[in-house]
């Protein structure tokens, strides 16, 4: 007799394990597929995010700027420390303990709430079945009550830049470089061409990123994008924008990346090239014919606002279907789908997602850009609060970026929070919470923020917006 269980779920990333911890505590029987394998031949539960993006990226970003901060920044805190040295083995092997350490914690979660983590290929079947295999078994068919499919992504491969996992790489092989690249390509100036490349820059390498784009960071908030590219190039990053790469051939000296640069013909010779243009949906071998799932134009799976597919009792959720590719996104949708299996009221607020990359300074955002709500006709007012103004800021020694708050004319609803600077990832929690309870840009006002922090900086902002900063001067009324 098969298995059955009330809800299972492919994919254990953190859409699909958060949804997984979800069910079990709305008392459902869970079982979570997942096939990950690591470099190493191990299995792990923690998908993309855990074992080969966010997690691995953002240790080594805080590794590589204590390096660059050692190097550049302690003397002017009257620090001498001699000179600085680099041991990339050690660096590489705490990033691997942290990873183990997460991804363990998954299967101790799910022992935990009772959810069943099986290690093997799952594929949905027609009448949510689904055929499991564990690693080195044989298939094995289970009948669900509901399934939520959370198979996530992968990164696109260019035809004339293939990956060959030595000199022509993508993020997960970038991650694990074991030495640092003297020279190091980059095709891409979105969220990992600029973390990654920042991670290497900082190490050392030369780092030329190529974007086919003529605006930097173009879904960014202008402003803020100006801010952040000045700063990148201080920092030694070559952001080639408007190129278009038109092959890269690996030979003995390394890799040639070939491009065009206003319709000229270029050439960079690199060591290590990274490919960095975006992730598509990952739905291979995962629906037999008749399963009655549908994909979009771009291999997405179709869901609606309630991540439901159009087989009942069936959901996707994550980065295989539309919306941005985030974690944090995905483990709300996993939540949402979890809720909406047991019979609870459940939505996610798509207006309200933040968006953050983690380099130096970091950036954050959450609601609209001042282009988008100039486009939307709707009239608004910005403030904005430098760092350099703020006291906080100084003693940390990361005085470059700002807040600027966006908000409406009519009824002061905050329209969109953008930072550029220190801990912005952090500080824009405050925003989100802001939107999410429909705050005015008055209830930031009239909140206490600490002092010194760089909270504060939030707080000016919001009195800029309505030429009540008391900081610093403000803009003309109007
Ligand atoms: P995934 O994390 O990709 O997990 C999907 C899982 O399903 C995988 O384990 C996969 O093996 C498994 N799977 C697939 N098909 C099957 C099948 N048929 N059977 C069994 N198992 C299957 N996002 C952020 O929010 N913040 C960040 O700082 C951040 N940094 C990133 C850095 C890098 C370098 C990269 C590449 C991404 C980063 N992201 C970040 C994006 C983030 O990793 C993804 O948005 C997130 O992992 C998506 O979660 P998911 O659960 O949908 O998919
Ligand atoms: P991305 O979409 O952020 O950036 C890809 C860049 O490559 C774009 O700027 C695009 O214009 C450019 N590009 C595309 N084709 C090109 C070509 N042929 N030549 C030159 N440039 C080209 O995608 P990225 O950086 O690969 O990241 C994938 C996803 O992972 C992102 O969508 C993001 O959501 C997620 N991520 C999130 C992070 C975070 O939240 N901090 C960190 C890293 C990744």
């Amino acid at each position: 007799m098969s298995k059955t269980y009330d809800v299972v779920v492919i994919g254990a990333g953190p859409a699909g394990y958060v949804a997984a911890i979800r069910a079990a505590q709305l008392g459902m029987r869970v079982a979570c597929i997942d096939e990950w394998k690591n470099k190493d031949g191990k299995n792990a539960f923690g998908g993309t995010c855990l074992n080969a993006g966010c997690i691995p990226s953002k240790v080594l970003l805080e590794s590589s700027e204590l390096y660059h901060r050692a190097g550049h920044e302690f003397k002017k805190h009257g620090i001498n420390v001699g000179k600085v040295d680099l041991d990339v083995a050690t660096m590489q092997k705490r990033r691997a303990g942290i990873v183990r350490q997460l991804t363990g914690g998954i299967a101790g979660l799910f022992k935990a709430n009772k959810v069943d983590g099986l290690v093997g290929h799952g594929k949905l079947l027609a009448g949510k079945k689904v055929e499991f295999t564990p690693v080195d078994g044989e298939p094995e068919v289970i009948e669900a009550g509901s399934v939520i499919i959370a198979t996530g992504s992968a990164p696109i491969e260019l035809p004339f830049a293939k990956f060959d996992g030595e000199h022509i790489v993508d993020s997960w092989d970038a991650i694990e470089f074991a030495e640092v690249p003297k020279r190091l390509g980059v095709i891409g100036a979105g969220v990992i061409g600029l973390e990654l490349g920042s991670v290497w820059s900082r190490l050392g390498s030369e780092v030329t990123i190529i974007e086919a784009m003529h605006d930097f960071l173009f879904m960014a908030d202008r402003e803020i994008a100006a801010v952040a590219g000045k700063d990148f190039k201080k920092q030694g990053l070559d952001i080639k924008l408007g190129a278009k790469l038109t092959g890269a051939k690996v030979g003995k000296s390394g890799v040639t990346v070939e491009y065009e640069d206003a319709g000229i013909p270029k050439t960079i010779e690199v060591d290590k090239l990274v490919v960095a243009v975006g992730r598509k949906p990952y739905t291979d071998n995962l629906f037999a014919e008749d399963s009655g799932i549908q994909l979009d134009a771009r291999g997405f799976i179709e869901v609606d606002d309630e991540c439901r597919t159009r087989v009942k009792g069936v959901y996707a959720v994550g980065d295989c279907v539309r919306g941005p590719m985030l974690a944090h996104k995905g483990s709300e949708e996993g939540v949402m789908a979890a809720d909406l299996i047991a019979g609870e009221v459940a939505e996610v607020n798509y207006d309200v997602i933040p968006s953050v990359i983690y380099t130096a300074p970091e950036i954050a955002w959450v609601g609209k850009t001042e282009q988008e709500i100039k486009e939307s006709g709707r009239a608004y007012k910005t403030g904005s609060f430098p760092f350099a103004a703020s006291g906080r800021a100084k003693a940390m020694e990361q005085t470059s970026g700002m807040v600027k708050i966006i908000s409406a004319v009519d009824d002061d609803e905050i329209l969109g929070v953008h930072i550029v600077g220190p801990m912005a990832g952090e500080l824009i929690a405050e925003a989100v919470l802001a939107m999410e309870f429909s705050a005015s840009t008055e209830d930031i006002q009239r909140t206490i923020h600490a002092h010194p922090s760089l909270a504060e900086a939030m707080h000016e902002a919001s009195l800029a917006v309505d030429n009540k900063a008391l900081n610093y001067p403000n803009k003309k009324a109007g």
